[in-house]
């Protein structure tokens, strides 16, 4: 998708990123980005091809964690940025319901409903879970292991699926858990086909990757 506008959020995105943490920097998006390219060339349903392109680079335009929890910050400048572009409200009104909308926790939030996913929403939304897993997943769950300085793997700390959110960010777990915790759940919340496909071949690379991690563990292999 290439086009004026596109360019000109490229050139945003990336100087409002500059000096990001490493699991959300410029790099993080330009991979949702292409992500969603590739999701798109293969959906077949009807959606706008430039509303996925702008809430693919602005998903994360401003981070609610390093805004002390303020939602809607992201939104926000989104907004002002597509205003001062002279897009059409119709549009700036779709990609910032992207934004609001791309985290697990939000699509449960109250009064939210499953009819009101947008294909868009769903292309986005795809994209960004694709890069929790396979290679660049393990990458990025290591990287912020070692940022929150926890071991990689305690056998006798077993995974625990019932943390609410806050007790999830406080718990030292090893970053093996998050694996089960989270990332190995992904592919099955997945919207669209090639989605699903992506999702499973990255799926399967974790897998491979858990059973040679705990052979060289044991020393087995
Ligand atoms: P998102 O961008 O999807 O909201 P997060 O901000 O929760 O995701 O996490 C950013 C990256 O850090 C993701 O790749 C995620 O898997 C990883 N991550 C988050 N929590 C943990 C954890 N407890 N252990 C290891 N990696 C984590
Ligand atoms: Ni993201």
């Amino acid at each position: 998708m290439a086009g004026q506008l596109i360019e000109k959020t490229i050139a945003f995105v990336k100087e409002t990123l500059a000096g990001a943490e490493g699991g959300h920097d410029w790099f993080h998006i330009q991979r949702v980005y292409n992500n969603s390219q590739m999701i798109a060339a293969q959906e077949t349903g009807r959606f706008d091809a430039e509303v996925v392109a702008l809430g693919a680079l602005l998903h994360d335009i401003a981070d609610a964690k390093f805004h002390q929890g303020d939602e809607t910050v992201g939104p926000r400048v989104a907004r002002t940025f597509l205003e001062g572009q002279g897009v059409a409200e119709a549009k700036i009104a779709q990609v910032v319901y992207i934004i609001e909308h791309i985290s697990f926790k939000n699509s449960l939030a109250k009064g939210y409903t499953e009819g009101d996913t947008p294909l868009e929403l769903q292309i986005v939304r795809d994209a960004d879970r694709l890069d929790a897993i396979g290679a660049i997943g393990i990458g990025r769950a290591f990287n912020y292991g070692g940022f929150k300085n926890r071991p990689m793997h305690d056998p006798d700390i077993a995974p625990n699926l019932d943390m609410d959110k806050e007790a999830y960010k406080k718990s030292n777990a090893p970053t093996i858990n998050h694996f089960y915790e989270k990332l190995l759940l992904l592919k099955d919340r997945m919207h669209t086909e090639s989605g699903k496909r992506l999702a499973q071949a990255r799926h399967e690379y974790m897998q491979g990757f858990l059973d040679q991690f705990y052979a060289e563990w044991d020393g087995k292999k």
